[in-house]
């Protein structure tokens, strides 16, 4: 069934994370998209991230604010994927050194785990939910790449200090945002979104 986003429309982004607003605002403009973040909507409630994938995360967010807002919602969940750890901390990486653990504490985490470990290969994850109403899809970006020794950059938030993108010397942290967009998971996954909506 057809989408129907008049353009330029509205959508809401079912995050608080100003770097997230900000990454998804610059991606969305062109396309004449206005974006809205729970940030509009301070009555909103937080929405539990307890779903064992980035599937579920990403859907229990984008309907909990669709039906909240009633505008068509967007919502996404990442995780960063290291090879050697099996996929972890996967789903769990925002709370990989603990349920309040910080960007710093959790890249100090990864990287003793990696300790002395040759295989350093990664890769972020992103899931990226669309809801308006009964109309729910899914899209997904990935960026592979390798988990550095030590942490470079201050661009970015999370664990971009420590990921080197596939084919760069650079970190996504020493990456301008305009950079990083264009090769990341979440970059790819608004893409493909996007693409879906003008092949609507
Ligand atoms: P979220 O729940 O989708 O926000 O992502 C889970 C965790 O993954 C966040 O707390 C960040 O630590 C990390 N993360 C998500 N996206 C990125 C990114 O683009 N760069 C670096 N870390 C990220």
């Amino acid at each position: 069934m057809a989408v129907k986003i008049k353009k330029p429309g509205v959508i809401l982004l079912a995050s608080a994370n100003l770097h997230k607003i900000e990454e998804l605002r610059q991606l969305l403009l062109p396309f004449g998209i206005i974006l809205k973040s729970t940030r509009d909507f301070p009555n909103g409630e937080e929405v539990d991230e307890d779903q064992p994938t980035l599937e579920g995360n990403a859907l229990k967010k984008a309907r909990y604010w669709n039906s909240f807002t009633g505008l068509p919602s967007l919502a996404d969940d990442t995780g960063l994927e290291v090879e050697a750890l099996n996929g972890r901390p996967g789903v769990y990486s925002a709370r990989y050194a603990g349920q309040k653990a910080t960007y710093i504490d959790n890249v100090e985490k990864l990287l003793g785990e990696l300790e002395n470990q040759e295989n350093r290969k990664a890769r972020f994850r992103t899931i990226i939910a669309f809801v308006q109403g009964e109309e729910e899809h899914l899209f997904e970006g990935a960026c592979e790449g390798e988990i550095t020794e030590n942490p470079k950059g201050d661009q970015g938030f999370g664990y971009d200090p420590v990921f080197r993108p596939e084919g760069y010397s650079e970190t996504f942290a020493e990456l301008s945002a305009e950079e990083k967009n264009k090769i990341s998971h979440r970059g790819r996954a608004v893409h493909s979104f996007l693409e879906f909506m003008k092949n609507d």
